[in-house]
């Protein structure tokens, strides 16, 4: 089988059906922030399909004010660009809304996804310790500790201000 490339994949709004299946299957169906808890029909979404129209990469959005939080960033082969092609779509469509600052959150382990932030921009803005007891709480089977073995304590936030568009986005 040929190689999946990122250029070859295509950006289109996500279906709430897409959003869904990826959070059932990844995020125990719904996202715990700080003071929020997010289901799927409290977001939107961009995906990224192959030339099927399968999901390879999904990047679900919701916006507050001036700001846009990335909800989640999910790709479904890891290391093949999608993660950045996705983030690069989600400032671009944060910008053609108005929008100046994007910001996410994610676990203290997860250092692909703070590689993958810190490579475009975004900076570390707040530690919140202990954050992840709330996340327990709705999420009783999150396991004790993430990637590479790390325990799972704290939520990072990262945020990149001045965002620049100029891709038409779906
Ligand atoms: C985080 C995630 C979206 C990254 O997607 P990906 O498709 O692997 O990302 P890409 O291939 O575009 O980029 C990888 C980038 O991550 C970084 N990276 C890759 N491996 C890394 C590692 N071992 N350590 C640190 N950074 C790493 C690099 O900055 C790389 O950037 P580059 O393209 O400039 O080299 C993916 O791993 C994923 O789906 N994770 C599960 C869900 C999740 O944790 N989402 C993030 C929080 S919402």
């Amino acid at each position: 089988m040929a190689p999946l490339r990122k250029h070859d994949m295509q950006l289109r709004a996500a279906t709430t059906d897409e959003i869904t299946g990826t959070w059932d299957e990844r995020w125990f169906g719904m996202v715990v922030g700080i003071n929020s808890v997010y289901y799927p029909s409290d977001v939107q979404g961009l995906a990224l399909v192959d030339h099927h129209d399968e999901l390879v990469g999904l990047v679900t959005y919701h916006v507050d004010g001036p700001s846009g939080q990335i909800v989640t960033l999910d790709t479904m082969v890891r290391g093949r660009g999608f993660g950045g092609r996705l983030l690069e779509a989600i400032e671009n469509k944060f910008h053609n809304l108005g929008l100046g600052r994007s910001w996410a959150l994610f676990t203290n382990d997860n250092l692909r996804a703070a590689g993958l932030y810190l490579s475009r921009g975004y900076r570390l803005i707040r530690v919140h310790l202990d954050a992840v007891d709330k996340v327990r709480e709705h999420k009783p089977k999150l396991p004790d500790r993430g990637y590479d073995g790390y325990p799972l304590r704290d939520l990072w936030e990262f945020e990149k201000m001045g965002l620049l568009g100029g891709l038409p986005v779906p």
